[in-house]
């Protein structure tokens, strides 16, 4: 192999840059040249392609976003789409590709490996946390940062205002963000996909809240959580049952995607880097690198996709009980 090529793609996470600066030093270190592509695997299918040295990735490992943008091709799952990809990529004498992104780009690059046989290695990149593989994707720890400092915030105007709030956040079908979130900002309910809660036994922990003497409440929700259609409708129930609460909600949205990456993101992002070119100089294909107790390892990018992580019962348990 003598050129690499590397993409981000789906949703940003914070961390993006600093493994796309990893993956273009470790080509340098190992005397590999390296190209980015832009827009993920649309710019694959477009040839948007450009030579990266050490220098091109210097002052990005504290940037949020990606320099390589992303996108979600619509194209790339079309056969003509991975096609056109494929020849771009050899017209450039490319012989491996790195991508960084979630479950959706593994998908099409699984799909790629087994058109094309084409060396591909896996880097999770999303703030959802919802890979198998790996203790965590990159991005998700800097997300959790920056909804528990929003959280911190909308509890200081509930509790001057005796206000219910519910936060909904990100996660897509995930409750990870949720969970830990709701833990660490002191939530009195944290509502997730996994563990269905049932608006009963809300209604009833918010009325033993009121028996307790709780003058203001967070209730933490996953986006991806179905106890009401959407956050609004379920404040708008609780509202009815509960006549004289003051209720307000809180979509926090996209800015949890956002932001310069917590330290923590960066040093994963630059072990899992380094980790994908090692691997593919190594003729390793078709695997996600992650990090497992610490460690650097590898899994299947099928298994990455298809199989769960399992919520902490242990996180459920301290959350039940520091929420007393
Ligand atoms: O996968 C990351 C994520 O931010 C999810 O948490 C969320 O459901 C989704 O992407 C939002 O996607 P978009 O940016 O396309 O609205």
């Amino acid at each position: 192999i003598n050129k690499i090529a590397v993409l981000t793609s789906g949703g940003d996470a914070p961390g993006m840059n600093a493994a796309i600066r990893a993956v273009v030093r470790a080509c340098t270190y190992y005397r590999v040249d390296c190209i980015g592509v832009y827009r993920g695997y649309q710019g694959l299918i477009e040839g948007d392609f450009k030579e990266l040295s050490a220098r091109h990735v210097s002052n990005i490992i504290n940037k949020g976003g990606t320099i390589l943008k992303s996108a979600r091709s619509q194209d790339f799952r079309t056969e003509e789409g991975r096609e056109k990809a494929y020849k771009n990529l050899k017209k450039a004498g490319v012989g491996a590709l790195v991508i960084i992104g979630g479950d959706g780009t593994f998908t099409g690059g699984l799909k790629f490996i087994q058109e094309y046989n084409f060396p591909i290695i896996g880097i999770p990149g999303t703030i959802d946390n919802d890979i198998y593989g790996t203790d965590r994707t990159i991005g998700y720890d800097t997300a959790l940062n920056t909804v528990v400092e929003v959280i911190d915030k909308i509890r200081d105007t509930a509790s001057s205002h005796n206000r219910l709030f519910f936060i909904e956040v990100m996660g897509r079908d995930a409750g990870f963000i949720a969970l830990n979130t709701g833990i660490g900002a002191g939530a009195e309910e944290i509502l997730i996909p996994e563990k269905d809660l049932g608006l009963d036994r809300l209604v009833d922990s918010l009325k033993t809240s009121k028996e307790k003497g709780k003058t203001s409440s967070i209730v933490v929700v996953s986006e991806g959580d179905k106890i009401g259609k959407n956050v609004f409708e379920l404040g708008d129930h609780i509202k009815e049952i509960f006549p004289d609460y003051d209720i307000r909600v809180s979509v926090l949205g996209h800015m949890q995607r956002g932001g310069a990456p917590s330290c923590s993101d960066r040093v994963l992002a630059s072990r899992l880097g380094v980790a994908a070119v090692e691997h593919l100089l190594d003729r390793s294909s078709g695997v996600m690198v992650g990090v497992t107790n610490n460690q650097v390892t590898t899994v299947g990018l099928n298994k990455a996709i298809k199989m769960n992580n399992d919520i902490d019962k242990e996180l459920l348990k301290v959350a039940e009980i520091t929420s007393v």
